[in-house]
């Protein structure tokens, strides 16, 4: 990256400020059009791009845009964990979850945020669902259940947590990590397919939180496997309608769309960034204007 492409234009530019994200793969990512329009919708002289950062780059990519005095970043896959490692200090939420996606410049000093955590919850709050007495069921073991879990620890009442995963050590790490977070989270067999059925029939909430879906793979729940009024919640956003949200239709589910995650947690950085409210109605036009609305 060159280190001078991030420096502001001298005095008449004095307002400007250029945000980025750091990942790889890195093309595909809407944030630059999220950010770019509520940005230009407050009139504000900013602007932010996507820069793709192999793995073995992390370290001085994050030291260049520091030095370019960067005025925030979001940082993607494969970097969210590793990037805790070359910035300055951390939000109590990015250290529970111990991912950063967010990385604001406060005076100098590179400060990680996890605003998943934000995205993965203002979802289910809209719905205003009663989380006292329920089960929950949670699909992967990876960054984003970990900020599922963190999300979930400051709602009071729940009964119960079921997490499968494919990878058994991913897995009984974040069960122990739910435990410490105070939620009663109970490790599932992938393979068991009557285990996962009944668990899946008696949770309120279902989340998706692996990649399965991306590339239009069948989930391992069919309509079948989910009660109706349930609420399932995919956070695979692209594409809108996954093979599980599909199920979920059939069986008379509440849908939760994986671009109201992406939405939400990029409202909150955008509020970590500038101190303003983010404009969320903006922003989702920016992504239906990619998608269309899903009907
Ligand atoms: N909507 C949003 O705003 C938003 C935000 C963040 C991420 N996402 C999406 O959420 C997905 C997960 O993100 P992450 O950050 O949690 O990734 P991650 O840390 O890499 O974890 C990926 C998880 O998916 C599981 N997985 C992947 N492929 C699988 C397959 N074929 N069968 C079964 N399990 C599979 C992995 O299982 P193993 O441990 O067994 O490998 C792991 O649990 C990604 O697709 C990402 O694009 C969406």
């Amino acid at each position: 990256m060159n280190k001078n492409a991030l420096k502001g234009n001298g005095d008449s530019r004095k307002s400007f400020k250029s945000f980025c994200i750091i990942g790889d793969p890195v093309s595909h990512s809407l944030s630059p059009l999220i950010h770019n329009s509520a940005f230009s919708s407050l009139n504000l002289n900013y602007s932010y791009i996507a820069f793709r950062v192999p793995q073995t780059e992390l370290e001085e990519s994050v030291y260049s845009l520091k030095k370019a005095d960067i005025a925030g970043f979001n940082v993607t896959l494969p970097h969210k964990v590793n990037v805790i490692n070359f910035i300055d200090d951390l939000s109590i939420e990015a250290q529970k979850a111990g991912a950063v996606n967010t990385v604001n410049n406060e005076n100098g000093k590179l400060i990680g945020y996890n605003t998943d955590i934000h995205g993965l919850i203002a979802p289910l709050e809209k719905r205003q669902i009663d989380f006292d007495g329920i089960e929950i069921l949670i699909l992967g073991a990876g960054g984003s259940c970990r900020a599922a879990l963190v999300a979930l620890s400051e709602k009071t009442g729940i009964k119960k947590i079921n997490i499968v995963n494919r990878d058994q050590k991913k897995l009984d790490k974040i069960i122990s990590m739910g435990k410490e977070l105070g939620l009663n989270c109970i490790p599932l067999n992938y393979d068991n397919n009557n285990v996962l059925k009944e668990v899946s029939l008696n949770s309120k909430i279902i989340i998706n939180a692996t990649s399965i879906g991306l590339n239009n793979e069948l989930s391992p729940l069919k309509s079948n496997f989910m009660s109706e009024g349930a609420f399932v919640f995919d956070i695979v956003y692209r594409p809108v309608f996954t093979n599980l949200l599909n199920n979920a239709k059939d069986a008379g589910c509440n849908l939760i769309f994986g671009y109201e995650m992406l939405l939400h947690q990029a409202k909150k950085s955008f509020e970590i960034w500038t101190g303003l409210q983010g404009p969320l109605d903006v922003m989702e036009k920016s992504l239906f204007g990619i998608f269309g609305e899903p009907k």
